[in-house]
């Protein structure tokens, strides 16, 4: 497993990181023994950075996390993400209700000082007023967490966010069918030394190539009730776009590419071939997908052409798909 720098941090992390979105059975259920395997599975595999946040699962996936940690001696870096319980989310903000939930993430995770705590796309008018950010750097001197990041869902949020100093991380929605951050953000990245952490890789899962008109998603999993946006923000799930189309322009994507080449391991590629991405955060439901995504650090470079399909396709075929902006 490769390693970057993420940001400000200078914590050297594995390139792909853990998405633990799914050990709060947001995905559909996932035992607890199958969490704590996909937890060790990754691990195994080298990776060392675990996202997570406090209302997946209602607290079951820090929890899960916690618990684990609590049995393993390896060092971990967990990032966490804060904004979007019931005491804050849409308008309860307050630096102590912040910190409150920040301290019961700590207590879940059975640890003194969060590693890193992202604003979890709070509303636009919370971030853009800026005191939220200076709540985090305020809880940061105060011990409560040793670096603070944001997680968005729109470009002109992480632009942003790159004016604040000491803002170490930022977590985006980026993938193949996502691409315009390389052009409108990464480059205030670099200039800032901030890590971007890459989110929904793998579009909800469409970009593994396994998906198919018909495919039935469990009544818990957010790919079911979520896939038109109907409980938060429908960039989300699918990457935005109505399942059926994506369903669609994978199997054209697969259809351009060569027998020895797949859609998984291009989606990855893609996305690691950018040098300003620290890590990418695909979520795993099982322990066999974390050791294949994690295989993607080994897979050489795409070549230039490659590339210049992918910008093409993703401009003329995917991104008037998109719902709920970029
Ligand atoms: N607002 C935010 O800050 C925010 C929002 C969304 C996500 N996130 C974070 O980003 C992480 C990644 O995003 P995501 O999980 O939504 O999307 P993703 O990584 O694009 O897709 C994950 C899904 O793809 C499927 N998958 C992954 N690897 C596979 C493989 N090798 N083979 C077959 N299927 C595979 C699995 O589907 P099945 O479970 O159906 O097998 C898995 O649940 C989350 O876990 C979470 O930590 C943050």
């Amino acid at each position: 497993m490769k390693t970057r720098i993420l940001g400000k941090t200078g914590w050297t992390i594995s390139e792909i990181g853990l998405g633990c979105w799914q050990l709060g059975n947001d995905f559909g259920p996932v035992e607890e023994r199958q969490a704590l395997a996909v937890l060790e599975a990754a691990m195994e595999q080298g990776i060392n950075f675990f996202d997570t946040a406090d209302v997946y699962g209602a607290g079951l996936s820090e929890e899960r996390i916690g618990r684990w940690l609590a049995s393993s001696s390896s060092k971990q870096k967990i990032a966490t993400k804060v904004g979007r319980d019931a005491a804050l989310y849409p308008d309860g903000y307050t630096k102590e209700k912040v910190k409150q939930s920040l301290q019961a993430s700590a207590k879940r995770f059975g640890v003194d000082v969060i590693n890193l705590a992202q604003l979890h796309c709070v509303p636009r008018d919370v971030l853009f007023a800026g005191d939220i950010l200076a709540w985090m750097e305020d809880l940061q001197k105060e011990g409560v967490i040793e670096h603070f990041g944001a997680s968005v869902e729109m470009l002109d949020e992480a632009k942003f966010c790159c004016q604040s100093d000491k803002l170490a991380s930022l977590q985006m929605l980026f993938n193949v069918f996502r691409q315009d951050a390389v052009e409108e953000v990464f480059p205030l990245v670099e200039q800032q030394n901030i890590g971007v952490i890459v989110r929904l890789p793998l579009a909800s899962g469409l970009l593994t190539g396994k998906m198919h008109h018909g495919y039935q998603f469990s009544e818990q999993d957010h790919r079911s009730y979520n896939k038109d946006g109907a409980a938060f923000h429908v960039g989300e799930t699918f990457n935005g776009i109505p399942f059926d189309t994506g369903v669609d322009l994978v199997s054209e994507l697969s259809a351009k590419l060569t027998a020895n080449q797949n859609v998984l391991d291009v989606a990855l590629r893609w996305i690691l071939d950018q040098p300003q991405v620290s890590t990418i955060i695909a979520g795993a439901s099982q322990s066999s997908q974390v050791i294949r995504n994690a295989q993607a650090s080994e897979l050489p470079a795409l070549d230039g052409e490659l590339h210049a399909m992918l910008k093409r396709f993703y401009q003329t075929k995917v991104r008037q798909h998109i719902r709920g902006g970029i």
